[in-house]
């Protein structure tokens, strides 16, 4: 197969903010993606979404299949462009569609429909402007978090805050620094869980990664905020997280993360592959916080990957699964 691959490059820019790249992908993932492709057999066209041509590059470059991990340029439906110009022109795409790209960017919407689902996702209050009123039955401490954002973009430690001077502030600021929505949510104390799910031959749940933080106190960090990820594995702030993949839990608990993980996939309408996060309370329910369809595939730091390896699988299995994938929905799609 002629496959593209479809990628926003991080680069290094002093004059952007410093979280402005965070969702993009560095060189090493996009030639480990690339080095897999072409194990499997396929050639590869490599393509930087932020060309200028890429309409045309499209339209005269007839691929087979496009290999889609690319954020997009800007905006809220970012993730659904790349998308859309190859639905327009009628070519198969690996993940999900614009609908639940488009969708999954929004997290207090998703949350709606995870509501109507039954499945359980924290208490919420969307903030359109600073003053809004809040809802009495939400319970402190609460986050707050911008509602299109990802990479933990604009979430630290003082975004969890315990009174309502604290709450307004915040929600002030993200309101500022991001010109969006805010999404205000019951913090929940809790095991953090992540979910991958990947549909190869049919959509199965991967072993359970469980990521805790008690080894970064020096830090002053407890939980996957934006320093967090952006310096994961750093020594020297002392941002050293433990994994633990199969995840340390019981069997029910177990199947009922799983379950969700699955449950919340369908939902939201991906395809091929997704990474479900989770917070689960002491009480045992796995609350959904939110799905990523475009979940990072760095082949040493992401929790995609190090979640298929504790299933037995190598980087390149990976990357075929999701392309397999694709190809049969497409081949399905396109029987009579
Ligand atoms: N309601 C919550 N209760 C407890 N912790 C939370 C909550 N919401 C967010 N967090 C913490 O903040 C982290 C980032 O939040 P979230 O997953 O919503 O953001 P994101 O920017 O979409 O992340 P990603 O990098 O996965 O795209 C979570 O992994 C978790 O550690
Ligand atoms: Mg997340």
């Amino acid at each position: 197969m002629r496959v593209a691959l479809t990628y926003n490059l991080k680069k290094k820019d002093q004059t952007k903010p410093a979280d402005y790249f965070s969702e993009f992908d560095s060189e090493e993932t996009i030639s480990a993606i690339s080095s897999a492709i072409r194990n499997n057999g396929h050639t590869v066209d490599l393509v930087d979404v932020e060309q200028p041509n890429l309409f045309s590059y499209f339209k005269n470059n007839r691929v087979d299949m496009v290999f889609n991990i690319a954020e997009g340029k800007s905006g809220r439906f970012r993730e659904a462009e790349i998308p859309a110009i190859l639905d327009y022109l009628d070519i198969p795409y690996t993940g999900s569609g614009t609908f639940s790209l488009a969708l999954a960017l929004n997290k207090a919407l998703t949350k709606k429909i995870l509501k109507a689902e039954n499945i359980p996702t924290p208490n919420f209050q969307v903030f359109r402007k600073d003053d809004e009123k809040l809802d009495g039955s939400l319970r402190f401490p609460l986050i707050v978090k911008p509602n299109f954002e990802g990479s933990a973009k604009g979430i630290s430690a003082s975004n969890v805050v315990d009174n309502e001077g604290a709450l307004f502030a915040k929600v002030k600021e993200i309101r500022q620094l991001y010109s969006q929505e805010v999404l205000v949510e019951e913090f929940i104390e809790g095991k953090e869980l992540t979910v991958g799910i990947l549909e190869n031959g049919k959509a199965i749940a991967l072993p359970i990664l469980e990521i805790d933080f008690s080894s970064c106190q020096r830090s002053g960090e407890y939980f996957y905020s934006w320093r967090m990820k952006e310096f994961q594995g750093s020594e020297e702030f002392g941002l050293i997280p433990t994994f633990h993949c199969p995840a340390r839990l019981d069997k029910d608990t177990e199947k009922l993360v799983k379950e969700t993980a699955l449950k919340t996939h369908q939902a939201v309408g991906c395809f091929d592959i997704s990474r479900t996060d989770f917070r689960l309370s002491a009480d045992g329910i796995p609350y959904v916080l939110e799905i990523n369809p475009l979940p990072g595939l760095n082949p040493k730091e992401s929790n995609f990957p190090i979640m298929a390896y504790a299933a037995g699988m190598k980087y390149e299995n990976i990357i075929e699964a999701i392309i397999s994938s694709a190809s049969e929905r497409r081949g399905a799609l396109n029987e009579p």
